[in-house]
């Protein structure tokens, strides 16, 4: 392993005014999305959606500092016969793959889930190297609800992120690690605070236990906020300053950098929350975004999968990239998306 090297790319995932393109939604969740613009889910679609955004100059070249791939679009060429890998690496982002194959109903736990995927892993990983690949994405997943998480789950998932992310060391690839804590239930934000920090401290503990390098991976966790159906929602300001005391008190500052996921909060709101952290600086680590659906929910829309809507689609994934880099500075102001709208 050689950790100057991973340290340096998972700094550059995070450089100030960059961040990271989640477009790696599996077969059944990239369904769901064309679903809801009415376009058809096949091989061909899949791929010029995807080749769509990546040849974003704009957004590419100034905003985007990686992109997490499905195993499908590693593999697939742009219509001229050029690699999608090969399309990242031009626009000067960094490619990289979410390695997961999902997750299981955890055995004893009902209502909880176990991410699967380790085994093989190491066979995979190689090949998505030799691919382009300079990281990789795991996502665990907990649920918040009456009498869980439980201690179990939390165990688990941990367990697997760490074992996954000493395999992706070992491989010369830099792990995202995230652990992501549901928002889809009513709980309120402190309830969130708490379970997050009981899953962020056991994931490091695991990190720890496995010998994980730190200064070579990137953590990518959800904010602290509140559950979509609470009846009370935090403002952003309050989310801001609880995410950020939460992160301080459980991330270790060998970590080069965080990337949040979106997780289902608006385009807008993900922007402003970001961006309120930010003015809370300095901080420890690197902070900046890791969205799907708050970066991708625009230029979905605009595109519809009409040929004709192209140009269209990449100056909505423009204008959301730029928004997103501004806040990753501390510098996005609501008025500048009026001025865009
Ligand atoms: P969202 O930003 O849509 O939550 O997706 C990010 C991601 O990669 C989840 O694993």
């Amino acid at each position: 392993m050689n950790l100057t090297e991973l340290n340096r790319i998972a700094t550059a995932m995070v450089a100030p005014g960059k961040g990271i393109l989640a477009a790696d939604e599996s077969s059944g969740t990239i369904k769901k999305r064309f679903d809801a613009i009415g376009v058809e889910s096949t091989e061909g679609n899949r791929r010029d959606y995807r080749e769509m955004l990546f040849r974003s100059r704009e957004a590419m070249s100034q905003y985007i500092s990686g992109v997490i791939l499905y195993d499908e679009t590693i593999w697939q060429d742009a219509k001229d016969g050029t690699p999608l890998v090969k399309l990242i690496e031009q626009s000067g982002a960094i490619p990289g793959i979410k390695v997961d194959e999902g997750t299981q109903a955890l055995p004893m736990c009902p209502g909880e889930l176990v991410t699967v995927g380790l085994d093989k892993l190491a066979e995979r990983l190689k090949k998505y190297y030799e691919r382009g690949a300079r990281f990789a994405k795991w996502r665990a997943v907990i649920d918040i609800g009456s009498g869980i998480p439980s201690m179990t789950a939390i165990g688990v998932n941990a367990h697997a992120l760490a074992r996954y992310a000493a395999l992706c060391q070992a491989a010369q690839i830099v792990p995202i690690v995230e652990p992501e804590v549901l928002m889809d239930g009513d709980h309120d934000i402190d309830r969130c605070y708490e379970v997050t920090t009981r899953v962020l401290n056991k994931t490091f503990q695991e990190l720890r236990v496995q010998r994980v390098a730190l200064e070579g991976m990137v953590l990518k966790p959800n904010m602290a906020i509140s559950g979509k159906k609470c009846a009370k929602q935090a403002p952003v300001e309050e989310v801001a300053e609880k995410t950020i005391r939460l992160l301080k008190a459980c991330v270790p500052a060998a970590v080069p950098g965080i990337a949040f996921l979106s997780g289902g909060q608006s385009d807008e709101e993900a922007t402003a929350h970001l961006n309120a952290m930010h003015k809370l600086g300095p901080l420890p680590w690197g902070l900046t975004f890791s969205y799907g659906r708050a970066l991708q929910a625009a230029p979905q829309k605009a595109w519809s999968g009409k040929a004709e809507n192209v140009a269209a689609g990449q100056s909505a994934f423009s204008h959301r990239a730029r928004m997103n880099g501004l806040a990753s500075k501390g510098e996005w102001q609501s008025s500048l998306e009026k001025k865009a709208a």
